[in-house]
């Protein structure tokens, strides 16, 4: 029995692996980010950059992290270290990415803690009898009750432990299986209805025409960031997923579709929310709070509002979870290959750490743990970690995760390990040419851009 014990798990179907895959993509990054994101920098230039980098850069970023997982059949660290050989440099790229994936979940643990209170909030009918005014105003206090935010981020943790605990295919796969197909039913249900509102060609011109003066430097440096997050990509997520796939798996096409996947339900989200924006003349530029604050609001209009919104915040809280359980994965992995531990105890010492770690996040509203932070950094713990990771972590891993695709590993390697089960032959030659120049040079201008040095 011992040497079965030591094979890698796969994904059971490759149905499965993609519904796992698009689940992890399909996040907080495409229903709650990216409409808040897109409303702080006046929508269309936005836009397009985000399409453009995701096409540039992410896909190629994508390809690249599934080539290592599926050779080296590691987390980002066993990846790195197995292949880069002599150049022992490269596993600190590993424990980068193992780095940001703690930080991430811990504060994206909140914000689906937020999903799972409203979920609940929305069983309570929260929303009768409120104008529009005292609707929002929910969020705010939410957002202020740090123990409330304590109790449902250790819940939504909990859950996420317990998917992990079971495995790749009885927890990951299985779960993603029913919550993918169910979320996309409901955005398309919610969308017909925000079609019909008043604000919607206002709102349609906002997403879609370019206004230039909008988008800043920073702009652009989140557009970047958001086209590596909504992927899934510089978190060693990839290349963990990657690490369960059968040879015979496309990774091309795999990497097409979850893009189309990623990129289509970021659009439809900000289709669904800017026309309630602009029916009730909200700011677009509200922040963090835009879904929670605005969404609401139309389902109080709607016939049968308590079980609409129960079931959409139900699905944001499904879409959260199929991405917190690719990330805490990752960290499981590491565990489990760096230190011999059994998934079962990995997942719940991963579960605890990032809940300790999550605390300062849980409290920022209130600025309930380190009181005089907004004072010092301008903006909250929350923010500031947000933040930096999307603007620096992210793209920094992903520069380097270029290289070392594009320019460390041989040739052989590269090329067998991208193509192998694929039909997709014509795919190297541009890839390879984005992974070398386009994704490197792109990403380190942009940075010099926002560091004031071009
Ligand atoms: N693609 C995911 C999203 O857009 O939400 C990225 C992600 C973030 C996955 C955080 C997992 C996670 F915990």
């Amino acid at each position: 029995m011992k040497p079965k014990e030591k094979l890698r798990e796969h994904w059971g179907s490759r149905l499965g692996f993609l519904m796992a895959t698009a689940g992890s993509a399909v996040g907080l990054g495409s229903l709650w980010k990216f409409p808040y994101v897109t409303g702080q920098n006046g929508g269309g230039l936005f836009v397009l950059a985000y399409l453009v980098f995701t096409l540039l850069i992410g896909i190629p970023i994508f390809l690249s992290e599934m080539m290592i997982g599926r050779t080296a059949e590691r987390g980002p660290v066993g990846a790195f270290t197995s292949l880069g050989g002599k150049e022992k440099g490269w596993r600190f790229v590993g424990w980068s990415c193992v780095i940001v994936s703690f930080l991430v979940l811990s504060f994206y643990a909140v914000v689906s803690s937020w999903a799972l209170n409203y979920s609940l909030l929305s069983l309570l009918n929260f929303t009768r009898g409120k104008n529009p005014e005292q609707i929002r105003q929910v969020f705010e206090n939410l957002y202020q009750a740090s123990d409330i935010n304590l109790l449902w981020t250790f819940l939504f943790l909990a859950l996420t432990t317990g998917i992990v605990y079971r495995g790749i295919r009885k927890g990951i796969e299985f779960w993603s299986k029913i919550l993918m197909p169910a979320l996309f039913l409901i955005l398309i249900t919610l969308l017909l209805y925000s079609v019909t509102l008043e604000g919607f060609p206002e709102a349609f011109r906002f997403i879609f025409y370019p206004n230039v003066n909008k988008l800043s430097p920073t702009g652009l440096l989140q557009a970047l960031g958001l086209a590596c997050f909504t992927l899934s990509l510089g978190m060693g997520i990839i290349i963990t997923y990657g690490s369960y796939m059968q040879k015979s798996e496309d990774i091309p096409k795999t990497a097409v579709i979850v893009a189309g996947i990623a990129v289509l339900v970021s659009l439809l989200a900000a289709l669904m929310i800017f026309p309630i924006i602009f029916t009730f003349n909200f700011p677009p530029e509200e922040g963090p709070g835009l879904l929670f604050k605005t969404l609401p609001v139309l389902f109080e209009k709607l016939p049968g509002s308590l079980l609409l919104s129960t079931i959409f915040f139900l699905l944001v809280v499904f879409a959260a979870l199929t991405s917190t359980i690719s990330i805490m994965e990752v960290l499981v992995a590491t565990i489990t290959e760096t230190f011999g531990v059994s998934r079962g105890k990995g997942a719940l010492i991963v579960g605890g750490i990032v809940f300790v770690v999550a605390i300062p996040s849980a409290a920022s509203g209130s600025n309930g743990i380190f009181t005089h932070w907004t004072e010092v950094y301008g903006m909250n713990f929350f923010d500031t970690l947000n933040d930096f990771c999307f603007t620096w972590l992210l793209p920094i891993n992903a520069l380097f995760i270029a290289f070392f695709a594009g320019w460390s590993l041989s040739k052989q390697v590269r090329k067998d390990g991208l193509l192998e089960g694929s039909s997709w032959a014509f795919f190297y030659p541009p890839w390879i040419f984005l992974v070398r120049w386009v994704v490197p040079l792109g990403i380190l201008f942009i940075i010099l851009q926002q560091s004031g040095v071009v």
